[in-house]
């Protein structure tokens, strides 16, 4: 089991990224292998809508996407953590989740070499919003959960947290608790 962690906040060793590191520890004690990817740190630019994926199932952009694209392939499970950046996902996790478009046909279908690899993978999400109500995050989830409807992807219930302060996350046992179950979860055949 191989189990792929996406970090869509540019803050590393943020709020999202220690409750990443929590939800990759929980998938490694069920045995999993974890690999990180922190998106700031890659260069992915916005999908171009040139249709040119719809023939091909590869996008005609050449940058770190091409890479990230192999990893979601092969991975098992996806763990993606993300703060609320203006009632959205961050530019990085939105640029990630555009550029998804190359595994589908003109059709919003699974390209035909990728629907078995793809078609009831499991799928984490983990938020954290600065305002007190973890639900000022729903919007990110309503994009995550009708993404995964339309493209047959086991989406686990999401893990929201609030924090404001880099690392703040750091002392609530409680969330830490939720990200590493989802991590055991996720990484559970
Ligand atoms: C550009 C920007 C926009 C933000 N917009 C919101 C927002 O709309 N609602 C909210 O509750 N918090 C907002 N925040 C606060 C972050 O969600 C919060 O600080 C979070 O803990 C950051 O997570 P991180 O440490 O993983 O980067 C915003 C922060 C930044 C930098």
């Amino acid at each position: 089991m191989k189990v792929l962690g996406v970090l869509g906040s540019p803050r590393v060793g943020g709020n999202s990224d220690i409750l990443l590191d929590q939800a990759l520890a929980g998938a490694k004690e069920m045995g999993a292998r974890v690999e990180k990817i922190t998106l700031s740190r890659k260069k992915i630019l916005g999908c171009l809508d040139c249709e040119k994926c719809n023939e091909t199932g590869i996008c005609v952009i050449r940058d770190d996407m091409g890479e990230i694209h192999k990893k979601i392939l092969q991975a098992d499970a996806i763990i993606h953590s993300v703060p609320l950046y203006f009632w959205g996902m961050t530019s990085q996790m939105k640029a990630y989740l555009d550029r998804w478009c190359a595994f589908f046909d003109g059709n919003w279908t699974w390209h035909k070499a990728y629907a078995p690899k793809m078609i009831g993978k499991k799928i984490g999400l983990i938020t954290v919003c600065g305002a007190p109500d973890v639900h000022t995050s729903d919007p990110i989830v309503h994009s995550f959960k009708e993404t995964c409807k339309l493209a047959e992807l086991k989406l686990l219930p999401a893990v929201q947290a609030s924090a404001y302060a880099k690392g703040e996350i750091e002392k609530n046992e409680k969330i830490k608790g939720k990200a590493f179950e989802l991590g055991k979860k996720i990484a559970t055949p």
